[in-house]
């Protein structure tokens, strides 16, 4: 019997629904449900995604992280279909999330520090000023676009502090970004125009990092580029090509997926409202509930890794060589590992998610998202207290890798 009768029940048709960007909404859930049932073992028939293994089931993701065959490398870039040269692929092959395992674990080593538990805890004070100074802004005006005057501003300013580019440059940055972040995107087919553009956007996002490296080069400050210049000393393989695209990749890496988890997790939060209410009685559990809206809709849908070498997998192997595809969505909802699992439940026993993905790759930026959720989820519902929606009509982005809002619309 198939979860829903109403899904188709071939495997190709219910993945080509989830990746109809532009139709299938608040769906995803479904179709994962749907997609898990039928095929849970299966290769995806799709050429331009590698064909690959699809993970839908909590415990295959599981077992296959304690295998430790899969890595991630440029030809994750190839999957993309960003185009075989130019200015944003070199910036993209020297970031270390595509670098094959061994300068992969270097690089990351290097710029770790300045993300460890302690390092991040000590941004707290600052965090929940800014969260404060959004809501002073817009708490007179009874309503506002969450993703724009919230989920957005909050991670942007937090990156860009902790990277060292002064608050006043966001604006500038952004713009790089966004033009950096469509040229990325697998969901649009790229045309030259696109591709001008996103080179463009690169050389120039590159020119602003390494004024900011000469900048800190000269006089160094309590950020982490300065860290990162410093390390060059000892460590001379750190070209400024190297920071500059670890630079490049913290913007990226931390502030849009850090803006949808919020937004999504706001609008978990308004769609099963009688769970804001204990939350407002239990501030305690929200470390918790944090890990719960994590789970509940992460902000990653997907990632792919390769197999390093043949892995057996139920009746079937893995071949070397072959993509793998982690549905993160799907795992973060099975049934069989996670009760109920479309009900937010912050009394969970299981927390153990994979929204930040596993392995050598897993989330550099995780300890540091965890305290943005919590201090924006935490004020937002104490000092909004009628927060509800103000349009039931929810626009996704179309993108799948990257999941979020185009906007959220609420009032108080
Ligand atoms: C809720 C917010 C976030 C989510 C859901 C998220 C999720 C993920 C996922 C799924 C991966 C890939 C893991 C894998 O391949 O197994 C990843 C990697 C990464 N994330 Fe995050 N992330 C978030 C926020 C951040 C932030 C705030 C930062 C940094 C400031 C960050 C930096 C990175 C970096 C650098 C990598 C690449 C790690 C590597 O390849 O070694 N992320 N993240």
């Amino acid at each position: 019997m198939l979860p829903h009768p109403d899904l188709p029940g071939d495997p190709a048709r219910i993945f080509e629904r989830i990746l109809a960007l532009d139709r299938r909404g608040d769906e995803l859930p479904r179709l994962y449900d749907q997609l898990r049932a039928v095929a849970p073992v299966w290769r995806a028939p799709v050429d331009r995604l590698g064909r690959p293994w699809i993970i839908t089931r909590h415990a295959d993701a599981s077992a296959l992280v304690r295998s430790s065959a899969l890595i991630k490398d440029e030809r994750l870039l190839g999957l993309a279909g960003v185009g075989a040269g130019g200015p944003f692929i070199d910036v993209m092959r020297r970031m270390f999330a595509f670098q094959a395992p061994a300068r992969h674990q270097r690089m990351r080593s290097l710029v770790n520090r300045g993300f460890t538990p302690r390092s991040i805890e000590k941004l707290r004070p600052a965090v929940q000023a800014l969260v404060d100074g959004l809501l002073d802004r817009v708490e007179p005006r009874g309503e506002m676009d969450l993703v724009a005057d919230f989920a957005f501003p909050l991670p942007v300013t937090v990156i860009c502090r902790l990277l060292g580019a002064p608050v006043e440059d966001v604006p500038r940055i952004e713009g790089y970004s966004t033009t950096f972040a469509r040229r990325a995107d697998p969901a649009e087919a790229l045309t030259p125009e696109m591709e001008k553009r996103g080179d463009d956007a690169t050389l120039a996002f590159v020119a602003y990092v390494k004024a900011l490296i000469a900048a800190r080069r000269a006089e160094p400050a309590d950020d982490l580029v300065s860290r990162l210049v410093a390390i060059q000393r000892e460590a001379p393989e750190l070209s400024d090509d190297d920071i500059a695209a670890t630079t490049i990749l913290l913007f990226q890496a931390g502030h849009e997926t850090t803006t949808n988890l919020i937004a999504k997790g706001v609008l978990a939060l308004l769609r099963q409202p009688d769970r804001i209410d204990w939350l407002r009685a239990h501030p305690e559990a929200i470390e918790a509930a944090v890990e719960e809206l994590l789970r509940f809709d992460t902000a990653v849908q997907i990632s792919t890794k390769y197999a390093a070498r043949d892995i057996p997998f139920h009746d079937e192997t893995i071949r070397e060589g072959d993509a793998v595809t982690f549905v993160w969505g799907a795992i973060n909802r099975d049934p069989a590992h996670f009760p109920d699992p479309h009900r937010l439940d912050f009394e969970r026993t299981n927390r153990d998610h994979f929204s930040f993905g596993m392995g050598p790759n897993y989330c550099l930026g995780a300890s540091l998202a965890r305290l943005e959720i919590e201090h924006a989820v935490l004020s937002l519902i104490r000092r909004l207290p009628d927060l509800r929606l103000a349009d039931e009509a929810i626009e996704y982005k179309p993108q799948l890798h990257l999941h979020g809002l185009a906007r959220l619309r609420v009032a108080w």
